[in-house]
């Protein structure tokens, strides 16, 4: 049996990820592929409890930089012994809402930990398992934050912890990911963010069908 692709999702809030991520579900679909979506964290029981933790510090307390660092790929060591690394072995793709890059993005450029202990920690996480292609969606900080406001006008839906940080904390983020296509070229597409979702998601097809189809 073939094994799957694994395509991962980056970008800063509210660029598109979740919305762009449902569209290729249902267009790899249409094409008869297998496909298993994920979001991180969270995507099996224990990274959800692990989510709950993170967003909005649920247990009470403020959590350090380290603590907050070592939840986020834990869930990530579940979700890839659990989910990702069988569903390719069964010939699926999965498709994933934030991996490894957010890590590097928010926990290694903006809050300042050491990248390399970073990637460490990433590749002991993901067995060395790196996405065959990830998508990052290219949005500032402003444009991000305005489309998550007419999200929030919309329901009941609250702020989470990343999203209460300030405008340089998230011009970090985003020109994190920058340099982390400028180290691993080949692995990232860049993909304008601030266009409808029709043009996005042609651009995404596009990516997917020359990287991996
Ligand atoms: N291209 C677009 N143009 C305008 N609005 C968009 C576009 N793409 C998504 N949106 C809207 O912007 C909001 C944020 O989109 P979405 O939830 O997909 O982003 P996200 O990257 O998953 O955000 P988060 O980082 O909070 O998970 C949603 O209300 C969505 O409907
Ligand atoms: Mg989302």
């Amino acid at each position: 049996m073939m094994l799957g692709k694994f395509i991962t999702f980056e970008g800063p809030e509210g660029s598109g990820k979740s919305t762009q991520i449902r569209l290729l579900v249902e267009r790899l679909e249409a094409e008869g592929v297998a496909v298993v979506q994920s979001r991180e964290p969270g995507g099996t029981s224990t990274g959800e409890a692990i989510r709950e933790l993170l967003q909005h510090d649920a247990a009470g307390e403020p959590l350090g930089d380290r603590s907050e660092l070592l939840l986020f790929t834990a869930s990530r060591a579940q979700l890839m012994d659990r989910i990702i690394l069988p569903a390719l072995e069964n010939g699926a793709w999965v498709l994933c809402d934030r991996f490894i890059d957010s890590t590097m993005a928010y926990q290694g450029f903006a809050r300042g930990m050491d990248l390399a202990t970073l990637e460490a920690i990433n590749a002991f996480a993901i067995r060395g398992r790196k996405p065959d292609l990830t998508l990052l969606l290219d949005l500032n900080v402003e444009a991000g934050f305005r489309r998550l406001d007419e999200r929030y006008a919309k329901g009941a839906e609250t702020h989470d912890r990343f999203e209460q940080e300030g405008n340089d904390f998230h011009t970090r983020v985003r020109d994190g990911y920058h340099a982390l296509v400028e180290r691993e070229p080949a692995r990232f597409r860049v993909i304008n963010a601030d266009r409808s979702i029709d043009e996005v998601s042609a651009d995404v097809w596009n990516a997917v069908k020359e990287a991996l189809l």
